[in-house]
């Protein structure tokens, strides 16, 4: 069965790293995906120039243009659907996703962190993980649930802490792997390829 295109969502906050890492997967053929859409939260994104000069479409929702919370995720709620996305992929997306909108998403939506889940949720975790002292880090992939970097886990790679690194060296190297796995979990799920078991992703 030759199946269509998954249409992908992507919400971006900045630099756009990963968004770019699934553009060049998708124009290598590897992933069956298209991107509908490309919403950011921050106008001069550097992300929003990626995506120029792959001709993707974009839109720049305005955090300030709404009175609250809600009315700012109801509107990314809008432009999702009226680009018939089916998957929400968020490529260093920096906010909280209401369970309004994961709903719509269950197990639909997608997020990377840089750092080995459950071990440091939240911001500005390499550095964190620096501090800490330990040994390995790395970067996890995983639906998006209602709780901050808490969804089963769909993929994770290692990455080795060297005693020379600086949040900056440690944080290169992890990214590197970000840009690896998370074109590969997207394939995963858009081809029905994991299940969801308690909290365990099993590959099918
Ligand atoms: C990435 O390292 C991503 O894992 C992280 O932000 C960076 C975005 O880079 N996301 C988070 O910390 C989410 N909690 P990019 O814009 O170049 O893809």
């Amino acid at each position: 069965m030759i199946m269509g295109k998954a249409k992908l969502g992507v919400l971006v906050s900045g630099r756009g790293s990963n968004l770019q890492s699934i553009i060049d997967n998708i124009e290598k053929g590897k992933l069956n995906a298209e991107i509908a859409v490309v919403i950011s939260d921050v106008e001069d994104a550097y992300a929003l120039e990626r995506t120029g000069k792959h001709n993707i479409k974009t839109c720049f929702v305005n955090p300030k243009g709404f009175k609250g919370r809600d009315g700012f995720f109801d509107e990314i709620g809008k432009v999702l659907k009226q680009n018939s996305v089916e998957y929400v992929i968020l490529a260093g997306f920096m906010r909280i996703i209401p369970l309004s909108l994961i709903s719509i998403y269950k197990n639909k939506m997608l997020n990377i962190h840089p750092a080995l889940l459950p071990s440091f949720p939240g911001l500005g975790v390499q550095k964190k993980a620096l501090e800490y002292g330990v040994k390995y880090s790395g970067c996890t992939v995983h639906f998006v649930d209602e709780g901050c970097d808490t969804g089963p886990i769909i993929l994770q790679a290692v990455v080795p802490v060297l005693e020379d690194d600086t949040e900056e060296t440690l944080s290169q190297r992890i990214l590197k792997e970000e840009h690896r796995i998370y074109p590969e979990a997207i394939d995963l799920v858009i081809n029905s390829r994991v299940k969801i078991v308690g909290r365990r992703v099993i590959k099918k």
